[in-house]
């Protein structure tokens, strides 16, 4: 049976990237930062958790309320235990950069799926800074430990693909060197690290380069205590406003929604399907644009999403490809080289869950196509590979199609939506 239609209002949790990195900054800043409307999710407590390994106190004060105490930027004790980052690819990548920069040894460590992601990313540009890796698993796997750098040096980094993660790993590392920590990237990904360093009053520059950008810090700031108010996540928001657009007679409002230009890919490519969204009351909170987004259930067109935009939307393509499946005609992704490194094997993952529900389509290089046509057949049982995004995605795909989807495990939804499944609820869908 189909899903009845979805009505209501609805606040989705804190942002990932955000929250993440206000623990890192109330880390190394010394005193006292206040956190408002952080995400309680598995990664990001994780981050929390290895940040009191490194000398903060992390006090929750009530839900989403949280207060950091840090020993401040070049003063962070080695941890005793490893860090231990469960799924979490930001939060392990972040601190990489923090240890790098330090003249401290930690280990780094997490979950089957964070063990088999690439981290040469991020160890080649730390170790160019002085950092040196005692030990890694085959490949520059998890577990590592990383021999951060007393004096790291500044340096000028290219980053090789468009990941927010490297360029803050690297200047999280430059931010305890002497001089003028450089990253230039060809294509600009989420900017979240260089507005919190401004906002914790670190001297920070950002040229555009192109379709690209170019960072400049200044290193050793005197970090000084700030409070962070963190939106909602444009990349969870992301499942409800899918759902209102496949389920039909649907008419809900997603509150509060991050709005940063470098996260609304997404946003883009569903008004170019025709989606009925309508962006209200645009305002600022917490130093980033935010709306209320009113999303009705439309007829779908499908779309041709050029690579240029991934970075935009890196996350957002497992429910991107479920509404496609739901569009009128062929959509194409293209460019989604980096969805192979993922929680998941994104591609080949979606990919499979689109053959379980029935829906036609094809890799082709490093573009996913989807052939649409109004109903998915649905039906089939989707493995998530520990994949919070995937299992969300699939359930989301299940509240609209012929038959129901099932997901073999819904436990890593924890570790970025904890509320998912009431939430959804309380909008209208049905689990089982
Ligand atoms: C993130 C950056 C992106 C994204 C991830 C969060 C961040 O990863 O996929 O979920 O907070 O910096 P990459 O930098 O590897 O693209």
């Amino acid at each position: 049976m189909r899903g009845q239609a979805l009505n209501g209002r609805f606040r989705p949790p804190g942002d990932k990237s955000i929250s993440h990195r206000a623990f890192l900054f109330g880390l190394l800043t010394c005193g006292e930062t206040p956190i408002e409307g952080l995400l309680e999710g598995d990664d990001v407590l994780r981050t929390g958790k290895a940040c009191e390994a490194l000398g903060a106190a992390v006090e929750r004060l009530a839900p989403g309320r949280w207060r950091v105490r840090g020993p401040g930027l070049g003063s962070l004790p080695p941890p005793r235990a490893t860090l231990d980052f469960g799924n979490a690819g930001t939060g392990s990548r972040l601190m990489m950069g923090v240890v790098g920069g330090h003249g401290i040894t930690a280990t780094f460590d997490g979950d089957a799926s964070l063990r088999k992601r690439p981290m040469n990313r991020i160890l080649d540009p730390l170790k160019r800074m002085g950092a040196e890796v005692l030990s890694q698993a085959e490949g520059g796997r998890c577990p590592i430990t990383l021999k951060g750098a007393r004096d790291p040096s500044p340096i000028l980094y290219r980053t090789p693909v468009a990941s927010a993660q490297i360029k803050s790993a690297v200047l999280l590392a430059g931010l305890n060197a002497r001089g003028v920590t450089t990253v230039i990237e060809t294509e600009a990904s989420r900017d979240h690290t260089e507005k919190m360093l401004a906002h914790f009053g670190a001297e920070v520059r950002v040229t555009t380069e192109g379709e690209g950008r170019r960072i400049d810090l200044v290193g050793r700031p005197e970090l000084r205590p700030s409070p962070v108010v963190v939106p909602a996540d444009p990349s969870s928001a992301a499942f409800p406003i899918v759902a209102a657009l496949i389920v039909p007679g649907s008419d809900i409002v997603v509150e509060g929604v991050m709005m940063n230009p470098l996260r609304t890919g997404l946003m883009t490519t569903l008004r170019e399907m025709e989606a009925d969204i309508d962006i209200l009351d645009r305002r600022i909170e917490g130093g980033e644009e935010v709306a209320d987004l009113r999303v009705r259930a439309s007829a779908l067109r499908a779309v041709d999403v050029p690579a240029a935009r991934a970075p935009s939307m890196i996350d957002e393509y497992p429910i991107l490809a479920v509404a496609a499946a739901f569009a009128s005609g062929t959509t194409r992704l293209r460019g989604l080289h980096e969805l192979r490194v993922k929680e998941s094997d994104r591609l080949a993952a979606v990919a499979a869950g689109l053959a379980a529900a029935g829906v036609a389509h094809a890799i082709e290089g490093d573009d996913l196509i989807v052939e649409g046509g109004g109903l998915a057949k649905g039906g089939g049982l989707v493995a998530t590979h520990m994949d919070h995004r995937i299992a969300m995605s699939f359930l989301v795909m299940g509240l609209a199609s012929r038959e129901p989807m099932a997901v073999d495990d819904t436990a890593m939804i924890a570790t970025s939506f904890p509320e998912f499944r009431p939430a959804m609820e309380r909008l209208g869908a049905t689990f089982e």
